[in-house]
């Protein structure tokens, strides 16, 4: 039988309407709307689509949404200063610096010049140690988005083995954190496997969830999956005019039990953790 299809486009519209909600009350009773400050640098073609989808689930939401467009030529300095600025702006709750940066530009000097407070990425140090003691200020976006759709679709996590592909600090590293820790939709046994993980197939053979973020369209093959397991897509990769992930999709999902396509999987979740985390931002402003 092929796989429940894990409807990411509906559960994450469902969550913008459930933020809408709240963001309106958090209005009603201070006077303030939500702010998320997005910038971009340079003009990487993906990288603006990205940033035009978060802005637009913004106005979806009622929250204010702004975008600083960089040239590609702009310094370190220059946007050490914005960020700055945007640090200490009360106006501006969360700022998310859209990743990759220009390669003159050291991504970790920047990421942690953005205060912990308005660090809606999840990327700071302070908010990652929070986030591995088990006591969130905010959700890593995609790490969070697919625990949600865990959530929605009731697939059982206590116990379970998850094998998660990929060791980056926005998705591989979070999400292995997320289903390891004590709780709902968590308490799984969690296996990270990366590039240099020995017999890498043998180990995602084992799984019951799988978490694919490696980058490599269609590395996950449908002889890498054990029957009934649940698989989800973090891969966006493009094959001439196509987007694929990391999933071998139409084969695995013979094999699956449930599996997220690509696009309108796990894509508009992360949008809708950020745009749960800038109100959560918000409310935190006012104490
Ligand atoms: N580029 C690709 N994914 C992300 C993300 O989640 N956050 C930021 N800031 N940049 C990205």
């Amino acid at each position: 039988m092929p796989a429940t299809l894990i409807d990411g486009k509906a559960t994450a519209a469902r969550m913008t309407a459930e933020i809408a909600d709240d963001a309106a009350a958090f209005q009603r009773t201070t006077g303030i709307v939500p702010q998320l400050v997005a910038v971009l640098v340079g003009d990487d073609p993906a990288s603006a689509v990205y940033v035009r989808n978060k802005q637009r689930a913004c106005e979806k939401a009622g929250l204010k949404s702004t975008l600083h467009r960089l040239p590609t030529e702009t310094t370190e300095i220059q946007l050490l200063d914005l960020v700055e600025q945007l640090n200490g702006d009360p106006a501006v709750h969360g700022i998310l610096v859209q990743l990759p940066l220009p390669k003159h530009i050291r991504e970790q000097v920047i990421l942690d010049a953005v205060i912990a407070s308005k660090d809606v990425d999840c990327f700071h140090p302070e908010n990652v140690g929070l986030l591995v003691q088990g006591r969130p200020r905010f959700l890593p976006c995609t790490p969070a988005g697919c625990q949600r759709l865990l959530a929605e679709y009731k697939i059982e996590t206590a116990g379970a083995h998850a094998v998660v592909l990929g060791r980056s600090e926005i998705v591989g590293k979070p999400m292995a954190m997320l289903l390891v820790q004590r709780g709902a939709v968590a308490d799984a046994t969690v296996t990270i496997c990366h590039s240099r993980t020995r017999d890498l197939a043998s180990i995602v053979r084992q799984a019951d969830i799988i978490v694919a973020a490696i980058g490599k369209a269609r590395f996950v093959t449908a002889d890498m999956v054990k029957p009934g397991a649940v698989v989800l897509d973090v891969g966006i990769n493009r094959e001439g005019d196509k987007l694929v992930g990391d999933v071998d999709f139409e084969p695995v999902s013979q094999v699956a039990s449930a599996i997220t396509p690509v696009p309108g999987g796990v894509g508009p979740m992360t949008i809708a953790t950020l745009l749960r985390n800038t109100l959560t931002a918000a409310q935190l402003s006012v104490g």
